[in-house]
């Protein structure tokens, strides 16, 4: 190996002090990025798919991609991530629609796989290793025909509510929709620097101290992904890493060819005639952009009212908030994340929110069903459990078998574990919960049940003036205020 000049080794040691001192920019490449290339970031975050003639980047976008679709569910990242400013959550009419294979009354490894074959007719993105899917909003048929695969998901979309998908000797399957509603963004690069070597201790900290403490039943597990790293973004903690995150979010939310992750192929099968080009439509600089972007994303918040009387009562909300409990899972200040109020564990809340749309339940050992190890194509984890569609890419092939034996795994109430949602900014990203089924922080509250119920029944005891001081505090957790508002 070639010695390293002095000056070298005096500017690196010099830099990675920089690099400590400054959260955002603790080992991570493309928070360090420059104001040209967050700029970058941000004109694709909002440029419109649809009208790709609308660019007004300053390098040209991937050459012979042919944009969105042919499935997908918005035309740009900022017209689901909205409110408050681009980058924010979203409302319930850009929520992301699932379809999942219900497997609960399938304990028998064969006839799951029966199942799953059987759903791959009726939506091809199912597959063995694959019994959750994306439901896209939108699909362009041959010659851009849209309607085609409207009709197609109407009629999908019926036939699960009638339950009619047993036929002749085929085992009766059923299938569950789920929705998942847009968190917002904010503060992403703190939330990235949560799981550099440096810090990443304190999750295992708070997950061991719960578990000895067992605080009202109060206990929550490091999230994993398929591949079966740590997981800490989405709603079930089941993506380890935000560039892989935008990158799917690229492949999955608009259809676009992105390095490592493949673009979801057309549902019905057949090829539509404009858009098969298999050219990437971002580069593997121009996806680093956006995620610099994401990652810069300013940190939401905290309003401390200047009115005396209304500061104390957001001071007692907040003595309320630790007093019952809700402060055993949404942490005040995670490592070097002040004020951020989450443990980011995942927690059993409860059949009322489950969905069978699970998260990745742990493993210990290889991950072998019988004498099949089950291998995924493309890339890790994903937006959502999707894992391409049957082309394999340059990423390492991993098993992601985990559906298929719960028996054999813990825990088994995958259904019903969520991670723990930062409430920074809470005040500004309603609707709530997963699916945004709750339209005001008091239905939030009054939904926790699992792990949760001890501190939700604690907040239906409290008087009325606590109730309103507890709601006053977690008003003050703001969206950061940006000047890119809509
Ligand atoms: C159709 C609406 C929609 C579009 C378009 C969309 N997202 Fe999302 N985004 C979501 C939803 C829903 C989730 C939560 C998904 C989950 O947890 O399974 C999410 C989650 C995320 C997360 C993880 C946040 C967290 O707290 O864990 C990131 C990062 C993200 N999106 C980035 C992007 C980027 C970048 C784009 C554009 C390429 C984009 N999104 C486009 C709806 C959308
Ligand atoms: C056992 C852990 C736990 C406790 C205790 C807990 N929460 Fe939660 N909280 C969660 C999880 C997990 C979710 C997400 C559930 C979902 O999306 O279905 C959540 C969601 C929320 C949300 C909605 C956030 C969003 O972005 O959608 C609010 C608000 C909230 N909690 C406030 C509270 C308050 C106030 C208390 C105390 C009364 C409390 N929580 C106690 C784990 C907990």
């Amino acid at each position: 190996m070639r010695r390293l000049h002095p000056a070298v080794v005096i500017f690196v040691l010099v830099f990675s002090t920089l690099a400590t001192a400054d959260p955002l920019i603790a080992g991570k490449p493309f928070a360090r990025a420059s104001a040209s290339t967050i700029d970058l970031g941000r004109r694709i975050f909002e440029h419109n798919w649809a009208r790709p003639e609308s660019w007004t980047g300053p390098e040209k976008l991937g050459k012979g991609g042919d944009g969105l679709g042919p499935m997908f569910n918005e035309v740009s990242c900022a017209a689901c991530h909205k409110l408050g400013g681009v980058g924010g959550a979203g409302p319930n009419e850009q929520n992301v629609e699932l379809l999942s294979l219900d497997l609960t009354g399938t304990p028998l490894i064969s006839a799951r796989q029966r199942a799953l074959d059987i759903a791959n007719q009726i939506h091809p993105a199912f597959n063995r290793s694959n019994a959750s899917i994306v439901l896209h909003q939108f699909g362009f048929g041959p010659d851009d025909d849209e309607q085609e695969y409207q009709a197609y998901r109407f009629d999908l979309k019926s036939r699960i509510r009638q339950e009619n998908f047993a036929s002749g000797d085929t085992p009766q399957i059923s299938f569950e929709l789920a929705q998942r509603n847009t968190p917002p963004l904010w503060g992403m690069g703190l939330i990235e620097a949560l799981h550099t070597p440096q810090f990443r201790n304190e999750r295992e900290r708070i997950a061991s101290e719960q578990k000895k403490n067992n605080r009202r039943g109060v206990s929550g597990r490091v999230p994993e992904t398929n591949g079966g790293d740590e997981g800490w973004y989405g709603w079930r903690g089941q993506v380890s890493d935000l560039k892989d995150f935008v990158t799917s979010a690229c492949a999955m939310e608009l259809g676009l060819e992105v390095p490592t992750h493949l673009q979801p192929a057309y549902a019905l099968g057949k090829s539509s005639r404009r858009r098969h080009s298999t050219a990437l439509d971002l580069s593997n600089h121009q996806v680093m952009a956006l995620t610099a972007f994401v990652a810069n994303l300013p940190r939401p918040i905290h309003i401390i009212p200047e009115n005396p009387n209304e500061r104390r009562i957001v001071e007692e909300g907040e003595s309320v908030f630790h007093g019952i409990g809700c402060a055993e899972c949404h942490v005040k200040t995670h490592g070097i994340a002040e004020e951020i109020y989450s443990d980011f564990l995942l927690h059993d809340m409860g059949p009322r929110l489950a969905d069978e749309s699970r998260a990745v339940p742990h493993h210990d050992g290889p991950r072998v069903i019988s004498d099949v190890t089950l291998t995924r194509v493309s890339g890790r984890s994903s937006h959502s459990s999707y894992s391409g569609s049957g082309e394999a890419s340059t990423q390492t092939f991993r098993d992601v078998s985990h559906f298929l034996v719960p028996a054999l795994t813990a825990p088994t109430n995958t259904d019903q574990e969520w991670r723990t949602p930062p409430l920074w900014g809470v005040a500004d990203s309603a609707p709530y919960l997963h699916d945004g089924r709750a339209a005001t922080l008091h239905d939030a509250i009054e939904l926790h049940e699992g792990e949760a119920s001890a501190s939700a029944e604690e907040y239906r005891r409290l008087s009325d003036e606590q109730r309103s001081s507890l709601l006053s505090f977690l008003d003050t957790l703001r969206a950061p205020v940006t000047n890119n508002v809509e």
